[in-house]
């Protein structure tokens, strides 16, 4: 009753913040995103070899928190399997988590695969990326290589799942991402996207824009149309973020790092280089640009004062299950 999971992390190129339904962990918007080729998860799962769920992530064992959530996915995957036996899950991601790059995106497809797999439950894609969305709606986009579109959720609609776009030889794009800081973000994706929902007066505004933000970044994608979906998703970044600083209290995740490396993506666009920015509920800018531009982009953000590091990643293939 083992089985193993390699998932790559994904960023939103159209972003998902805000729920339709708390509960059911269902997304107010339509998000499409990047899987990454570079920044993966791999989880092994294990079924009654212990007698209490045991969870190791990087080595070390997992805060309470880390471990309630995971508790939470494997007590769903039991009840489906029917089985009630404790689990022994050991997870290690390739990049460093210090840097607080999304980590749950690729953490929860993973588990979701390999517990389900390991439960002995068939671990489709469809399955998998459900199970995944509800613990975090992001990880439900990464058992999808390439380019893939969770839509949003109706209240009450517990079948949600991601579906796939385009393949990873769909574009030859890239993400460079400026890591602007370390150590993990201080108001969680979680917290942040209802502090919004309940009190930013721009998240009406949101919920309009953001349907129309994300059909031009699936038709810019579809036409590999660098520069309307660029523009999209710049408005998208800079629409939820401004949600969350208009927030009660607000949630500043910007660095002062995080607007220099903005400014310096606007003046490699200047001097004609296809470059666009986007950014997570932390301080990182990912700038998205054509292959043959990633070297120049590179060299521009590393001179940036206050940015720490420059990670290169390309569209990365799905979701890997094996059982030995
Ligand atoms: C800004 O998927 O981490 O990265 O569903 O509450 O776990 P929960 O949130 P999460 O939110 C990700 C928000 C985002 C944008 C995105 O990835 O679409």
């Amino acid at each position: 009753m083992a089985a193993r999971a390699i998932a790559g992390s994904n960023i939103a190129l159209a972003k998902y913040w805000g729920k339709s339904d708390v509960r059911l962990n269902l997304p107010a918007v339509p998000s499409i995103s990047m899987t990454l080729d570079t920044l993966t998860t791999e989880t092994v799962v294990e079924f009654g070899s212990v007698r209490k769920d045991r969870v190791t992530i990087n080595g070390k064992r997992a805060t309470p928190k880390e471990k309630a959530r995971v508790v939470e996915l494997l007590e769903r995957v039991r009840a489906k399997a029917n089985i009630r036996e404790a689990a022994t899950v050991v997870s290690r991601n390739n990049f460093p988590t210090a840097a607080g790059l999304a980590s749950s995106a690729s953490g929860f497809a993973a588990l979701a695969a390999a517990s389900l797999a390991a439960a002995g439950v068939d671990a489709t894609t469809k399955r998998v990326s459900r199970f995944a969305r509800q613990s975090s709606a992001s990880a439900a986009r990464s058992v999808f290589g390439g380019f893939a579109e969770l839509p949003a959720g109706m209240r009450g609609d517990s079948r949600l799942c991601a579906k796939p776009l385009f393949g990873p030889s769909h574009w030859k794009v890239a993400l460079v991402v400026a890591v602007t800081a370390k150590g993990p973000k201080k108001v969680g994706s979680t917290v942040g996207m209802e502090r919004s929902r309940k009190t930013s007066p721009l998240y009406a505004a949101w919920l309009e824009k953001a349907p129309g933000l994300a059909r031009k970044v699936r038709s810019g994608l579809r036409n590999r149309d660098l520069s309307k979906l660029g523009a999209a998703m710049e408005q998208s970044t800079t629409l939820f973020h401004s949600c969350a600083m208009s927030a009660l209290p607000p949630i500043y995740y910007w660095q002062p790092p995080t607007l220099a490396v903005l400014h310096a993506v606007s003046q490699l666009r200047e001097a004609g280089v296809e470059v666009y920015a986007t950014m997570d509920a932390g301080p990182h800018v990912k700038a998205l640009c054509l292959e043959q531009e990633v070297r120049r982009v590179a060299r521009r953000l590393k001179k940036v004062e206050g940015v720490l590091e420059v990670l290169v990643a390309r569209p990365g293939s799905g979701l890997l299950i094996d059982e030995p």
